[in-house]
């Protein structure tokens, strides 16, 4: 019986562990009432008297030994008490979430508002053919309008360029869709300028394009306006200005009266309080031949509007570099305004 309780003896202090179940079985294995040393107890009830004192001793060891194995594995309440040694007042740590660009939201608004209006999303490839981007618009080879747009073409392909506009979009999908048509279409587009805080060489626009029986003018300024009105939550005035385009006719360029409240109103206004936010006209017969939609059935009307313009007077942003650089210091301050 000694050897026995000596081995136990052994195990007990060999035995290490921090799991809850392992340190559970090991009580449970020793001091539950079949456990090892309720047994032990029992044998001792029929041993030798004169052998009691001696094994009484060293069973009471064991026992002494297991309760304070199992009293230090009880780490538990001590780490708790250090876990909970929080510093409330210390500031807590920043959390990090994403933000859309702020192109991105405001393109996003203009696409929510005209989709209420009953238009269809549509896109199409930045990089163009010449029909596309310009002939099938009404700009033949050598037509003078195509100075109106400095294009980047491609080296190795004379014929593709990087589009100059969003006009291309209205060409693809009249040549695949009939009428009544209703698309807007936004993207990136690109021309060939100088950089400075007012025009960049890579910008966004929004066509939109609207194809049936019986549209006439008043549609179109009916549908603008609804959308300004709708874009800045409020009544504000506009007015349509006699323009050029090749691939509408009559054209008009619209300009809101955004105000001169603040110092980059002025700069973006050049002084004026007016910004001119689109392009926009009845579109031009030919380009519906050249699409071979009927043109004595159908008429329509269509747009183009630049997102940066609109972007900077929402948020005050007088340099349209800002939106390219990617700098975290702009872009954080667009965090929360995933609506306008
Ligand atoms: N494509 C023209 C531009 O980029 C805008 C426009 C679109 C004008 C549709 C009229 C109709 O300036």
């Amino acid at each position: 019986m000694q050897e026995l309780i000596e081995k136990y003896k052994q195990e007990v202090s060999s035995f290490k562990s921090s799991d809850v179940k392992e340190i559970e079985f090991f009580r449970i294995k020793f001091m539950s009432k079949n456990g090892v040393l309720n047994n032990l107890f029992n044998d001792f009830k029929k041993i030798e008297p004169e052998e009691k004192r001696k094994i009484g001793l060293l069973i009471n060891d064991l026992k002494n030994c297991i309760l304070s194995k199992i009293e230090s594995l009880k780490i538990k309440p001590k780490e708790k008490s250090k876990v909970q040694k929080f510093d409330f007042t210390l500031p807590s740590s920043i959390n990090k979430n994403g933000s859309l660009h702020p192109l991105t939201i405001v393109e996003n608004k203009i696409i929510e508002i005209f989709k209420l209006i009953g238009f269809e999303l549509q896109t199409g490839p930045e990089i163009e053919d010449d029909w596309h981007n310009f002939s099938a618009l009404n700009m033949p080879d050598n037509h003078p309008a195509r100075d109106m747009q400095d294009t980047f073409f491609l080296k190795k392909n004379p014929d593709l360029l990087l589009r100059t506009h969003t006009s291309s979009v209205q060409i693809r999908y009249m040549e695949n869709n009939l009428p009544p048509i209703r698309i807007i279409s936004p993207g990136r587009v690109f021309r060939n300028e100088d950089v400075s805080a007012r025009s960049h060489c890579l910008f966004h626009q929004i066509e939109g394009l609207a194809i049936d029986e019986n549209i006439n003018f008043s549609d179109l300024k009916l549908i603008i306006q609804e959308f300004v009105n709708r874009l800045f939550g409020e009544e504000k005035k506009i007015r349509f200005r006699p323009s050029f385009f090749p691939f509408t006719e009559p054209s008009a360029e619209v300009d809101i009266y955004w105000g001169l409240k603040t110092e980059t109103d002025k700069k973006i206004t050049k002084g004026t309080g007016w910004l001119e936010i689109m392009g926009c006209g009845m579109v031009d017969p030919n380009v519906l031949k050249n699409v071979k939609i009927d043109n004595d059935k159908y008429s329509g009307y269509a747009f183009g509007m630049g997102i940066e313009r609109i972007a900077m007077l929402l948020y005050q942003i007088d340099d349209i570099r800002l939106f390219y650089e990617n700098d975290v210091r702009f872009l954080n301050q667009f965090r929360s305004s995933n609506i306008i």
